[in-house]
């Protein structure tokens, strides 16, 4: 009790001294946390971290610059566009208060108000996986600050078709794995391609290489694999390869990397009901057909393709794709009725941040509808991406100095209620994976019983604020453990010490704006 009421005293005290001042504990680490860390930490793609006050104001002037222009945390989409599971993107105030910040002169506040560091989840984010597939070999990366495209085969040996709930990518080298693709082979073109040479896996820039049968959401930094909703899934064909594109990010060491796939099956009472199925589009579905998708060199060109929907569908991702001469995507349809639909809108393309977007709800597309999309390449000397100076003719192909417009797409045919399928919130229903329900957002505390350090790991949904109590069996409070702070979403762990305690029974209280959990500890002699 005592403890808690100096820590209030404090706080008034504070509040008083400082009131009004923009600071970094109390303003600025929520905000980085939540945003940035999960990326800009120890052993992550991001070069540097941003985990302690020291860091983020060290580097407050250029984070005040990448946040004004939406560079970080990046997002492509446009989020006035269409909505998708898993945005990125700090609000107007959230940039304003970092700008604020920074002009106020990096005030760091009082360090006892900064949130904690949250603690990310390192494992699989979806469960126990059915099946794991490792890449069979260590993939050495040369530090000569290059990319590297590079495809791996990773052979099923699935002896019949199987029904797939979701495939993660776990990249093994976070430092390194820029982004991967996911696609299967059924005709083993692509490991015959791998045996053309003794080094594993082969080189390939935009593409697979080889002609695949189907594709699975790849992987970028930070955004979290989706199990398929009920009913919903995309059977694997008995002795597919899964075969895997990863870019790896240009580095100055060498480094290796074995990257993973963790499969999960469609669990027995949830059998597929509609297949997922794919519909790329490509420059067939161009005004002016395949041949007309030539960028001449010096110039901007924009290309406009239709494709007409036949029956009702409910889409489910959407990914495009070009490569560096890339600068915007636009795609849309247009209902029989006239009635404009937003799929996605791309308004400065970088190749580095591309990815796969899930949309938050199935989004229906009626019957007739027509696809609109647009996409321009910039093939003047103004692009800082254009790999070709003096600026070539770029025609379609897989190499760095060619050009796609590409976009790949997975929906199932429409049923009645799809737009209220809330994708990513079953992640519950696969029997393996307990961690996302609710009731087990807080952990049995450990060791139970204890008489010294006890460790309680808690996960939230979402960045919330939140408390952790220590109450005796009269329900009093003996120890906030925790008290009102802004915890980050994700999996979090604290540590308190129960050795002064008399021995008894004892109850750990999880608490935030809609949740009470509790669990019972037992404090030994
Ligand atoms: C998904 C991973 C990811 C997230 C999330 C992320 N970053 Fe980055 N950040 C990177 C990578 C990778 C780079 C280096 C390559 C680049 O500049 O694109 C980078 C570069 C930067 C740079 C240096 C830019 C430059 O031009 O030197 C700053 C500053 C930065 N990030 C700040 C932030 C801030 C602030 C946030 C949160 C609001 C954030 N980042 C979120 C991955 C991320």
């Amino acid at each position: 009790m005592k403890k808690s009421s100096s820590l209030i005293i404090c706080h008034l005290f504070l509040g008083f001294t400082i009131f009004g001042q923009v600071n970094f504990s109390e303003d600025i680490a929520p905000i980085i946390y939540e945003n940035c860390t999960s990326c800009h930490r120890p052993g992550e793609i991001a070069p540097f971290s941003l985990t302690n006050y020291e860091q983020v104001a060290a580097w407050g002037a250029t984070i005040r610059y990448v946040t004004e222009i939406q560079y970080m945390p990046p997002w492509k989409p446009d989020r006035t566009y269409s909505k998708f599971v898993g945005e990125k993107g700090l609000t107007e105030a959230e940039i304003q208060l970092i700008a604020d910040w920074v002009d106020a002169g990096t005030p760091q506040g009082d360090p006892a108000l900064a949130p904690p560091l949250p603690n990310f989840p390192s494992g699989s984010q979806l469960g126990t996986p059915d099946l794991v597939l490792e890449m069979a070999e260590d993939y050495f990366i040369e530090g000569n600050n290059q990319d590297d495209y590079r495809v791996f085969v990773l052979p099923t040996g699935l002896t019949e078709d199987r029904e797939i709930a979701a495939i993660e990518f776990r990249p093994g080298n976070t430092r390194a794995v820029h982004h991967a693709l996911i696609a299967y082979d059924t005709n083993g073109e692509a490991a015959a391609m791998d045996a053309l040479s003794p080094e594993y896996g082969y080189e390939s820039f935009g593409d697979f290489g080889v002609p695949i049968q189907g594709t699975f959401t790849g992987y970028t930094p930070g955004i979290q694999s989706l199990f398929f909703p009920v009913g919903i899934g995309k059977t694997l064909p008995a002795g597919a390869d899964l075969i895997i594109q990863v870019h790896y990010a240009p580095l100055a060491t060498n480094e290796t990397d074995r990257s993973s796939l963790n499969i999960f099956f469609k669990a027995e009472d949830d059998p597929i009901s509609r297949e997922v199925q794919n519909m790329p589009i490509t420059p067939l579905d161009l005004d002016g057909g395949f041949f007309s998708f030539s960028i001449p060199p010096n110039e901007i060109k924009t290309f406009h393709g239709t494709k007409e929907i036949e029956e009702d569908i409910s889409f489910i991702s959407v990914y495009p794709h070009s490569h560096y001469l890339g600068k915007n995507w636009e795609l849309f349809a247009v209902t029989p009725q006239s009635d404009t639909i937003n799929i996605i809108r791309i308004n400065e393309w970088d190749f580095n941040w591309q990815g796969s977007y899930t949309f938050d709800r199935m989004k229906k597309i009626p019957g007739g509808s027509i696809i609109h999309i647009n996409a321009s390449y910039d093939n003047t000397i103004n692009n800082p991406f254009n790999p070709s100076n003096p600026p070539q003719t770029v025609a379609w192909g897989e190499g760095t100095t060619d050009e796609m417009y590409l976009v790949g797409t997975s929906y199932v045919r429409y049923r009645e209620g799809d737009e209220d399928i809330v994708m990513g919130e079953n992640q519950l229903t696969n029997t393996t994976d307990i961690l996302y329900d609710k009731s087990n957002w807080l952990q049995a505390p450990y060791p139970n019983p204890s008489n010294g350090e006890v460790s309680i790991n808690f996960y939230l949904d979402k960045s919330q604020n939140i408390s952790l109590k220590l109450l005796d069996i009269k329900g009093q409070i003996v120890e906030n453990i925790l008290e009102g702070s802004v915890f980050s979403s994700g999996e979090h762990a604290a540590l308190f010490n129960v050795r002064k305690l008399p021995a008894g029974v004892y109850t750990i209280q999880l608490s935030g704006p809609y949740m009470n959990l509790t669990k019972p500890l037992v404090v030994s002699e």
